[in-house]
């Protein structure tokens, strides 16, 4: 693979940071992932805009402007031939000697690299996936997106180890979302229900785009927390973001939603998002 590192396209085994980057000391870094479907990025403007908001909230800045990224992006593709997949990109704070305050002058470093994946031909969407759910152990500011992915992580692994394949969090009674992804359901009535946001949560580029398709085709979305009795009872349940697009959700804690198979609701969201992003 080639990557990017500060400016230059260079072999994986090439491409060195730091040890006193702040990204690897204090996770003190943010990041976008953008999928790449027939060749073509998908919402970057979207992933653009939310990279904005990360690096404002932490007084971040990046060494390429928006159209500088995009051709940053468009090159790895290029040298990776990826077609399919996604791109990977982080934003640190950059090399200073180890302080909580953030330096008072250091030089942002920019990395990014592609990830060959079959999005469309997904196995998981087509057999759905199973959820535990979690206590939300994260940090007050999931609307920020940075690098400090460890709670995430270890509570994957807690799903996994439990036989499931994700874990949906839960704060104060209510599912905020899944480990990397936004948490929806589907009521018997019809009603496409997915958190509001806030800080609770991370504002996917995804969930937006379901959300406009959705309500272009004439259903009903409502922007509410739930709880995993309301997902339980659910007509159907699935999970949104860059990697999984639409990807149906076939049981929670034990509990299989309607037949235990991947619903009419979410399968004709997932089709109306690929198609929406083609
Ligand atoms: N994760 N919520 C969390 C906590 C996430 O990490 C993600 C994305 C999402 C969905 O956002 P979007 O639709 O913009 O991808 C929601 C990415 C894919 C990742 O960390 O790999």
């Amino acid at each position: 693979r080639i990557v990017y590192v500060n400016g230059d396209y260079l072999p994986e085994a090439d491409a060195k940071i730091s040890v006193f980057d702040r990204g690897f000391l204090f996770a003190d870094a943010v990041y976008e992932v953008t999928s790449v479907l027939d060749g073509r990025l998908v919402d970057f403007p979207g992933h653009l805009a939310r990279l904005h908001r990360s690096l404002g909230a932490l007084e971040l800045t990046t060494p390429l402007d928006d159209a500088g990224l995009e051709e940053m992006h468009r090159e790895l593709l290029k040298r990776n031939r990826l077609t399919e997949g996604a791109v990977y990109m982080q934003v640190t704070r950059g090399a200073a000697d180890r302080d909580f305050a953030y330096p008072a002058s250091s030089e942002p470093g920019l990395v990014a690299f592609t990830q060959a994946k079959a999005l469309i031909e997904s196995p998981t969407a087509a057999k759905g996936i199973r959820v535990i759910s979690v206590q939300d152990i994260r940090w007050a500011r999931r609307d920020i997106k940075t690098t400090q992915l460890l709670g995430p992580s270890m509570c994957k692994m807690i799903a996994k180890k439990a036989g499931a394949d994700d874990a949906w969090f839960v704060e104060e009674g209510f599912v905020t979302e899944g480990t990397s992804n936004n948490a929806w359901i589907i009521t018997a009535d019809g009603a496409i229900v997915t958190r509001n946001l806030s800080a609770a949560i991370l504002h996917g580029i995804t969930r937006a785009a379901v959300m406009t398709y959705a309500e272009a085709a004439g259903m009903r979305v409502e922007e509410r927390p739930f709880t995993i009795a309301e997902a339980q009872g659910a007509a159907e349940a699935f999970i949104t973001s860059a990697s999984a697009f639409v990807t149906p959700v076939v049981e929670i804690d034990g509990v299989p939603l309607g037949d235990g198979a991947p619903g009419p609701v979410t399968k004709r969201l997932r089709e109306l998002y690929i198609a929406e992003s083609r």
